[in-house]
């Protein structure tokens, strides 16, 4: 069943924010952008883009960007997920660029993290961070948005299981 195999790896998806030196292949890479490459996005726009970092001096500048998240700088690899504000926008206006634009790479990022969990890997969202200087890192343009970096590794410590709030909480019905 299809449904059992997603809430098996729902589960199994913890935030790891510590790493192995062991590499991450190429090939483990490529697997994860081809799901993301399915992702949905508004209009089919594909308004993001995401950038493999795998240079030591930038993931060192990724996690100074981000408060000193050393972690990111010990996992072979980051991916980062930018926003094409002005892809969006110019089909849906501001709806698109300040929106749609975040949601596709958003999706796009999460694809990667459950990817990345179904092949063994560890990871952790990380969105605390100074735009700028991500973008600086990333080399991306002005106009894009560093929405997401991801670090890929293999996890040296055993996930810990995080607290979820009841349903009836945070369902409603009308
Ligand atoms: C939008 C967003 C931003 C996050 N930013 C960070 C971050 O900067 N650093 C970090 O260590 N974890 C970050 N996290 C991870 C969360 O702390 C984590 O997902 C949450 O505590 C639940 O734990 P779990 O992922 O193990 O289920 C972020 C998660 C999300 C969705």
């Amino acid at each position: 069943m299809v449904f059992n195999n997603l809430q098996e790896l729902v589960k199994k998806r913890h935030s790891i924010r510590a790493f192995n030196q062991e590499p991450v292949t190429d090939e483990l890479v490529t697997k994860i952008l081809e799901v993301v490459q399915t992702a949905p996005t508004a209009g089919n726009l594909q308004a993001y883009e995401v950038v493999v970092v795998k240079d030591p001096e930038v993931r060192q500048k990724l996690a100074r960007a981000a408060l000193g998240q050393s972690f990111l700088a010990t996992a072979p690899v980051v991916l980062g997920f930018v926003a094409l504000p002005v892809t969006s926008g110019q089909r849906y206006g501001a709806r698109g660029a300040q929106l749609y634009s975040i949601q596709d790479a958003t999706i796009a990022a999460t694809y990667a993290m459950l990817a990345a969990t179904a092949l063994g890997l560890a990871t952790t969202w990380v969105g605390a961070f100074h735009e700028d200087e991500v973008r600086a890192a990333l080399n991306a343009e002005a106009n894009q948005v560093p929405v997401a970096l991801l670090p890929l590794g293999y996890g040296a410590v055993e996930p810990q299981p995080t607290p979820r709030r009841p349903l009836d909480e945070i369902v409603r019905e009308l």
